[in-house]
This record gives C-alpha cells, structure tokens and sequence, in this order.
C-alpha cells in the first residue's frame, strides 16, 4: 500500500496535489503534524488540516510527531482520521493512548524513531493496528534513509509472526523505489513517501511505481 506525504506538497496549492492524489492510485494520505518541542520543526495545524479533510477522498493516515499527542484525540477525530500514529517516545502511557483512540473510532498505531528497538514493542503489539517505523529522524522530508530500518522491519515481522498479532507495517523517510523495494521485500506493508512523490516527474506515476513494488 502507498500513502503519499503531503508534507512535500506545494502549500501554496495544497487543493491541487491533493486533487492529484484522489486521482492517483494512493492508498491513505499521509498527514505529519508537529509541535516544534518533540520534533525541531512545525508543519501544519487543525485550521489547514480541515480543509485537507475537506478536499480528500483518501482515508487520512495521521502521523503525529508531538507531545501528549493524546490532547488532541478529538481534533484528529473531527479530521476524520482513518489512522492516529502517536510516538512511542511521546507516550509514557502508550496502552493507555491506543485504548483511548479505538475508542474515538479511530485505529491506533505507534511509531518507533530509528533510536528505538523493534523488541520495546513486545508487549504491546497485540494492541496496535499498525506500526510506523522512522526511516530517518522525524521533523523534515527529504532526508537520507537510514539503512538500519530494512533489518528492523525484518524484525518486525518476526515478533509479528511469533506472537500471532495481525499488525500491519508501515514505513517513513526516505523511502523512494529503491529503498522501497527493498523495504517491502523485508515485509513492510504500507510505504509513506513525499519528496519521491513530490519531486518526480510525474508523481501520479510514481505513486502507481511505489504502491506496486
Ligand atoms: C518526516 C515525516 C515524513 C516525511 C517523509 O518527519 O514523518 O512523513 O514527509 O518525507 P520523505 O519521503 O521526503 O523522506
Ligand atoms: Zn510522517
């Protein structure tokens, strides 16, 4: 599955390049908020999201790269959100915040930095609609991967295999047809790309290259 970054979009046109992914064959559309505190950047608040939700017909994959991402629950909510990935970092009571966001509806997800090892998940993989694992250290688009996530999403894998959880396995940063084939040859299940989006030639196309991998 492909879930372009529309961090990579032109601001100034948001309306066109999301038309260009309810066109394209783009599976979710992947939405970054920041807060400027967990992350060294700020992307996009509620009042321009709204209008995004407006203008989409892609389920929204909300990657949230904030602090007590929990406070904001309703507001991801009134988004319409298909899924709300909160940090594992960011979550001291991470069992607590996935609990929180199925009960709004919503299905949860948590997001490992490359920092973070595959095994912190052990007991809570049962629990989680997907994992997000960071190609790169969050905050930017346009970053080199980071070589290291291929053998974590095989270690994912594993631990998803071995304890029976049904856990999807999504990808971020970095990945363009290179890094993504070699990261769906490893078992990741969703593919989160901006600037090799953004940045080809034709990016409808390349959302069909990367969605097929
Ligand atoms: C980074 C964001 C990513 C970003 C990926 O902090 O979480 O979603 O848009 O951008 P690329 O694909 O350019 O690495
Ligand atoms: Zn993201």
């Amino acid at each position: 599955m492909l879930s372009p970054s529309l961090l990579a979009a032109d601001f100034a046109h948001l309306a066109k390049d999301v038309d260009m992914i309810n066109r394209s064959e783009a599976d979710w559309l992947h939405i970054d908020i920041m807060d400027g505190v967990f992350v060294p950047n700020i992307s996009y608040g509620f009042p321009v999201l709204k209008h995004v939700a407006r203008l989409t017909q892609k389920p929204l994959d909300v990657h949230l790269m904030i602090v007590q991402p929990e406070k904001f629950i309703p507001e991801i909510k009134a988004l319409g959100a298909h899924v709300m990935n909160v940090h594992y970092e960011a979550c001291p009571h991470l069992h607590r915040v996935l609990q929180q966001i199925r009960e709004a509806g919503m299905h949860p997800a948590v997001t490992l930095n490359p920092s973070t090892p595959v095994c912190m998940l052990k007991d809570i993989i049962q629990d989680v609609y997907m994992v997000l694992l960071m190609g790169v250290n969050p905050g930017f688009g346009g970053q080199k991967f980071i070589e290291h996530t291929v053998d974590k999403v095989a270690e994912l894998k594993e631990l998803i295999t071995v304890t029976g959880s049904e856990a999807l396995i999504e990808v971020d940063g970095g990945v363009n047809l290179d890094t993504g084939a070699r990261l769906v040859a490893a078992g990741a299940d969703v593919l989160v790309s901006g600037s090799a989006v953004f940045r080809a030639e034709d990016p409808t196309e390349m959302i069909r290259a990367l969605k097929n991998l």
